[in-house]
């Protein structure tokens, strides 16, 4: 892969990551639910060791992150598309596992791409993360639905 294109799809997740950052914090103040609550504030410190790892990679590469504005707004823009003023709990979680899914999908297209070993390692690091974050997100769904919300 060439290191242009290879730069290009770092500071993507870079912005992504960012993105979830600010996203989990935002809806971990929000909730009132004292576990999901924390569950939220602790993927926001996870994305947050992605943000930093990417960040390590990029300038390892020589390069500086720079963060990419059109991600932002494909996730804001996402957000005003499925979400009303007030989101449910349900509605929430649905959404994060969307982009949780995208994350996971544009994680192993690149893992497939990358040839340098210490890259791929991390991109497979942050990869399962999201994947845990995923399937937190969804037994917290099924607990619900149990429940008959
Ligand atoms: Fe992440
Ligand atoms: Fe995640």
């Amino acid at each position: 892969m060439e290191k242009s294109r290879l730069l290009e799809k770092l500071n993507w997740f870079y912005s992504l990551e960012i993105n979830q950052v600010d996203m989990y914090r935002r809806q971990s103040k929000k909730t009132k639910d004292p576990h999901l609550s924390r569950a939220l504030n602790k993927f926001a410190e996870i994305e947050q060791s992605h943000v930093e790892n990417i960040c390590t990679t990029i300038e390892r590469l020589g390069a500086n992150p720079s963060f990419m504005w059109e991600v932002a707004g494909e996730i804001s823009g996402a957000l005003t598309g499925t979400l009303s003023s007030l989101p449910s709990r349900k509605d929430t979680l649905r959404f994060n596992i969307a982009l949780e899914t995208r994350a996971i999908s544009d994680y192993k297209a690149l893992i497939r791409q990358v040839g340098d070993e210490d890259i791929r390692e991390t991109l497979w690091s942050n990869m399962i993360d999201e994947e845990l974050h995923t399937s937190w997100m969804n037994a917290e769904l099924m607990k619900m639905k149990g429940e008959g919300h």
